[in-house]
């Protein structure tokens, strides 16, 4: 029997090897491009990836924490965007199994919010565009695609009512989310809402978002905004008087106009209280109302009664806590109460521990009080010696540094030392109000012209210039 063996010939080998090389090479090619494709794609997205919010650690501590004080109440018309924010917070923090919960809270809170018809809708494009990102950072290839797809198809169904721009929501989700970053990214804000409402005029919740921005860039002046934004805020009040946190922003706006507001403030304080806990309830701008235009003893005794109410509520506990620093730090007299100083130490305590990534603030407010209430100087110098010695980003610096030097002025009178953490806490490039608050401080000492440092003063200053110029 003969075998008969069909061996290929040498030739015909080499040919075949090298189609399957030449096969190889084009698919690896391809695979490439698509992958650049996709790339250029996730690129493309409107979502909290590709919109440049990169805050520090410390903030991006912070904004979790006010998320989350914003409460989840059923009815919040912002939980999906809350929920996309706090995905990218916890992702850019290193927590992508947390952050796929958010995103997914997020997609079923639109789905609940948006009841319409259809499952589906242009409010889920920054929420799929997140998704994709995520999914692609894990290495989830098959998923982010899927996404990707799901961004497509919606923006297909649903285009943009004018051709140049994004859809009205994108923008309204872009300019609630920006809003959350700094006064620096106000015009951005106002140009987004305007775009979206101009697009989509019926959007109660945008108008009003947008009202509170124009608003908010102005919160600690003590000048009225202008007489248009004024009329946009009435007009917003009309369409949405329910929401309290408009109405004690205007409140404050006449009263810094001149209006007598008491009884009103106290009335809107009933209301407050009757609703859900919320840092958007107004809670807390009605206490700032209270304690500039009303007392501060009364903002205490409205603060202690919504803690009654609700006596687990960490929101309400920081509120509490900085009505006693108002009327402890700002208000400071002989006729303190121990009783106060001792709860306000006491709610202080708590709220450093309930918001462990996000109590630099509160600790040196803290260190504040012992300073001026009862003349613990020993208890606060330990708080701020041991914060001086904790690790800290540069803004944070800053700010203790800036603490640090007017608790050394006011409460310890060492002249020498105040001025040299007001020039460390100058010296940190960052810009901020205190900042600006040390060198005008630098300023000041030098043209008095009575501390023994004042040419050290002055060459910092020198040098301060130059650096600008
Ligand atoms: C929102 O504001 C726009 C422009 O100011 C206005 O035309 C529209 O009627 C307002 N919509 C609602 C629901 O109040
Ligand atoms: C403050 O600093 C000046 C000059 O640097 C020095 O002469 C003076 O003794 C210092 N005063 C105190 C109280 O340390």
């Amino acid at each position: 029997m003969t075998e008969h063996i069909n061996i290929p010939n040498i030739s015909s080998f080499r040919a075949y090897y090298i189609d399957m090389l030449l096969m190889l090479f084009l698919f690896s090619i391809s695979a490439d491009q698509s992958q650049s494709t996709l790339q250029a794609k996730l690129k493309a997205l409107q979502c909290h990836f590709t919109w440049d919010i990169d805050p520090s650690r410390s903030r991006l501590f912070r904004f979790s924490d006010k998320l989350e004080d914003i409460g989840t109440e059923e009815g919040n018309s912002w939980l999906g965007h809350i929920y996309n924010l706090q995905g990218y917070i916890h992702y850019q923090l290193g927590f992508t199994e947390d952050a796929q919960r958010f995103f997914i809270r997020a997609t079923e809170a639109f789905r609940r919010l948006r009841k319409t018809v259809s499952d589906e809708g242009p409010w889920l494009v920054v929420n799929y565009g997140n998704l994709a990102w995520l999914h692609h950072h894990l290495g989830e290839q098959a998923e982010c695609q899927t996404y990707q797809s799901k961004v497509e198809a919606l923006l297909k169904e649903y285009p943009s009512p004018s051709q140049d721009e994004l859809h009205p929501e994108i923008y309204a989700e872009k300019a609630w989310t920006l809003m959350k970053f700094g006064k620096d990214k106000r015009l951005l804000v106002a140009d987004y809402f305007q775009r979206a409402i101009r697009m989509q005029p019926d959007m109660v919740e945008w108008n009003t978002s947008h009202v509170i921005a124009l608003v908010n860039v102005q919160k600690y002046g003590n000048t009225p905004v202008g007489e248009d934004i004024l009329e946009e805020m009435r007009m917003a009040k009309e369409q949405d008087p329910e929401n309290l946190y408009l109405a004690v922003l205007d409140l404050e706006q006449r009263a810094r106009k001149g209006e007598r507001i008491e009884d009103e403030a106290r009335e809107l304080a009933r209301k407050v209280l009757k609703n859900p806990v919320s840092s958007y309830s107004g809670m807390k701008e009605l206490l700032w109302v209270y304690n500039k235009y009303v007392s501060v003893d009364e903002a205490i005794a409205l603060a202690e009664e919504a803690l009654e109410k609700h006596p687990d509520n960490r929101f309400l506990k920081t509120c509490a806590a900085l009505c006693y620093k108002w009327r402890i730090v700002f208000h400071s007299d002989s006729h303190l109460k121990q009783s106060t100083t001792d709860r306000a130490i006491s709610l202080h305590k708590e709220v450093i521990s309930l918001y462990p990534h996000s109590s630099l603030l509160k600790k040196i407010t803290l260190a504040n009080i012992y300073a001026k209430s009862n003349h613990n100087l020993a208890e606060a110098e330990q708080i701020y010696q041991e914060l001086l010695e904790s690790h800290l980003e540069p803004a944070e610096k800053q700010m203790l540094y800036n603490y640090y030097a007017k608790y050394l002025q006011f409460d310890r009178r060492d002249y020498n030392r105040s001025i040299e953490y007001h020039i460390k806490a100058a010296e940190i490039p960052q810009q901020s109000f205190l900042r600006y608050n040390s060198i005008k401080v630098l300023k000041k000492i030098k043209k008095r012209n009575r501390s023994p440092m004042c040419e050290e003063i002055e060459e910092f200053l020198a040098k301060l210039e130059v650096k600008k110029s």
